[in-house]
């Protein structure tokens, strides 16, 4: 293959694939332009859509271009052989035209089908040609008569799903837009109120500034007008500070960051979309889902390896693709056998963003603990308590490694963990857990969609985080343990929890479970952040209770 057209040709050839969003807008991809090929136009293998019929490309070339067109596909049981509206073999229109591919399915098998069409150009009939490859992948489905998916339906769960392209009913759509249209409302207020109240408090932001970015460190949200704003309003130099070295204070405000920025987080372990194969869906949400996948090997394309994909899907907003992938890089660079952080992503252009994790096969703790509780009613032996305990150190051990890098997690809970056949259990980040479990975060008045019954009281009414936070959180997460998966505080008003919380009431004894190990809870909601205990001593003390059950069993 040339490089450059231009070594050949002294026309001028425009090669374009005319497209029309979802959006009804129009857009046009450049293969060739004033006889420059672009390679990196031609390296995607775009996925068409599975509604998808027809692809037009628009060229013209200014001298005479012979062409000779063909089509290959990998898959002739799933897919017809491509048809177009030209010959197969001709003279580049001189006038700008269009032609029309069809790449219709038979309907007859689920599959991915590879389609490369190859155009090969002369100038003036020399021997010369220059070869252009156009890669595109389709979804293919059987034509069944429509099948209503239920969740229940085990069957249906098998259906490989287009990641992607999947076509939003009519009536999320008419949601999403009129969430869109409160939410933009909601958001200019909000900016005009801020600006408002920027004019009057200037002063007091330079001041505050410098602190703010003396204590913000990589892994934080980079503070924002906003959060200079709200610091101003509450006065955190009389909280105290606790033995932790830094107890910042930061508002997760994301929209800060634009998708552009959170791209380039990950650039660095990006890898191309070819590498992964995605298999059944795990769990999905109103915009999200996560993926069991296949990442091929780098080197070797025969060594292959299971992982968590998360990914949105079309009607995902660029908020949303924006916050999973800067929440998505929370544990990013740390290394530690309870904590699972992002290993790649894939950032190409015309695909959603992915994100791709370790795979841990019985998956989310919440969903397994869940999943526990199911079968407990039959068979108590299930999981035991000693064996609920060993979860609970080695979140403990995850969590004591990321209080001593400073870092702080900002919403453990046992839907924020996964689990594998040998019990082991990790810590991971929370991109797309509001999307996922929907139920376990409130919005309190303003934007923000928070963990209110994980949070810490200082951090409900202050906006303050810290490592204590993080124990107090650690604390309900031991009760979700114990519980086999319940919600915490489940008949409190998320807006009554600050108020609750201040007049000392916290979550019950749960049934079954021993004095020792709710008093290690109880400790971990100490009001005073200073008089919870440490993770390290959470360890210290969970490993010795989980020797006492092992002595008396
Ligand atoms: C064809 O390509 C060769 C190099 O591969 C070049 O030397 C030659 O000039 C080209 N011929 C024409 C007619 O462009
Ligand atoms: C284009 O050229 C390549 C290389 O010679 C050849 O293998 C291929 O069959 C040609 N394609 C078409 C559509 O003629
Ligand atoms: C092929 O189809 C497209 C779209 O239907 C049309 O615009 C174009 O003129 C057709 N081209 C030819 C050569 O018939
Ligand atoms: C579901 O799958 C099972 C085997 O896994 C099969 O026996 C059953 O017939 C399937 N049901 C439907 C409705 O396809």
């Amino acid at each position: 293959m040339c490089l450059s057209l231009h070594q050949y040709y002294t026309v001028l050839i425009i090669i374009a694939l005319h497209y029309v969003v979802k959006s009804g807008l129009d857009a046009e991809l450049y293969y060739v332009r004033n006889d420059l090929i672009s390679h990196y136009a031609l390296s995607f293998n775009l996925l068409v859509p599975s509604e998808t019929n027809f692809l037009h490309f628009t060229w013209h070339a200014k001298s005479k271009v012979e062409y000779k067109l063909g089509f290959q596909v990998d898959n002739f049981v799933a897919m017809d052989m491509p048809q177009v509206n030209i010959s197969a073999q001709g003279e580049v229109p001189r006038t700008l035209s269009v032609f029309r591919v069809e790449l219709s399915c038979t309907g007859k098998v689920d599959s991915e089908v590879m389609i490369l069409m190859q155009l090969n150009l002369t100038v003036n009939s020399s021997k010369n040609f220059t070869v252009l490859n156009f890669k595109r992948r389709k979804m293919c489905y059987k034509k069944l008569e429509e099948v209503k998916t239920s969740a229940l339906d085990k069957n249906t769960s098998r259906t490989i799903y287009d990641p992607v392209h999947a076509a939003p009913t009519t009536s999320t759509r008419v949601f999403y837009i009129s969430v869109g249209v409160c939410c933009a409302v909601i958001f200019l207020v909000a900016i005009i109120l801020a600006v408002l109240h920027l004019h009057s408090m200037k002063r007091i932001e330079l001041d505050d500034s410098i602190s703010a970015s003396s204590s913000s460190q990589g892994l934080s949200q980079p503070s924002t007008q906003t959060t200079q704003y709200l610091r101003a309003d509450t006065p955190n130099n009389a909280t105290p500070i606790t033995s932790y070295p830094t107890l910042r204070i930061e508002k997760n405000d994301l929209r800060s960051v634009t998708l552009l920025e959170a791209k380039a987080k990950v650039k660095d372990i990006a890898i191309s979309r070819e590498r992964i194969t995605l298999k059944d869906v795990l769990q999905e949400g109103t915009f999200g889902r996560i993926f069991h996948g296949i990442l091929v090997d780098e080197k070797d394309p025969n060594k292959e390896k299971q992982a968590f994909v998360k990914t949105v899907k079309d009607q995902a907003s660029e908020i949303q693709v924006t916050m999973m992938l800067t929440e998505s890089c929370k544990l990013r660079g740390l290394h530690h056998r309870n904590l699972l952080p992002i290993t790649h992503a894939c950032i190409e252009e015309g695909e959603k963003p992915m994100v791709i994790l370790p795979y841990m096969n019985w998956g989310n703790l919440k969903l397994f603990l869940r999943q526990c509780k199911l079968v407990e009613a039959n068979n108590p032996q299930a999981i035991s308590q000693q064996d609920l305990v060993h979860m609970a150190i080695q979140i403990a051990c995850g969590m004591s490694y990321l209080a001593r890098r400073e870092v702080i997690h900002k919403d453990l809970a046992a839907r924020n963990c996964v689990i594998d056949d040998t019990l082991q259990v990790k810590i991971t980040d929370n991109a797309l857990s509001r999307d996922l479990f929907p139920m376990d975060y409130h919005c309190l008045g303003d934007n923000e969609n928070r963990p209110v019954r994980w949070m810490a009281l200082e951090s409900l009414v202050n906006n303050e985080f810290s490592s204590a936070s993080d124990v107090w959180a650690f604390g309900v997460t031991l009760w979700e343990l114990m519980t086999l998966g319940q919600t915490p505080y489940v008949d409190i008003d998320p807006f009554e929890m600050a108020a609750y919380l201040k007049d000392g009431y916290r979550i019950a004894q749960p049934i079954n479970c021993p004095d020792e190990l709710f008093a290690v809870m109880a400790c971990c909601w100490a009001l005073d952040p200073e008089e919870r205990p440490k993770f390290q001593q959470l360890v210290q003390c969970l490993t010795e209770f989980h020797a006492a059950l092992g002595a008396y069993v």
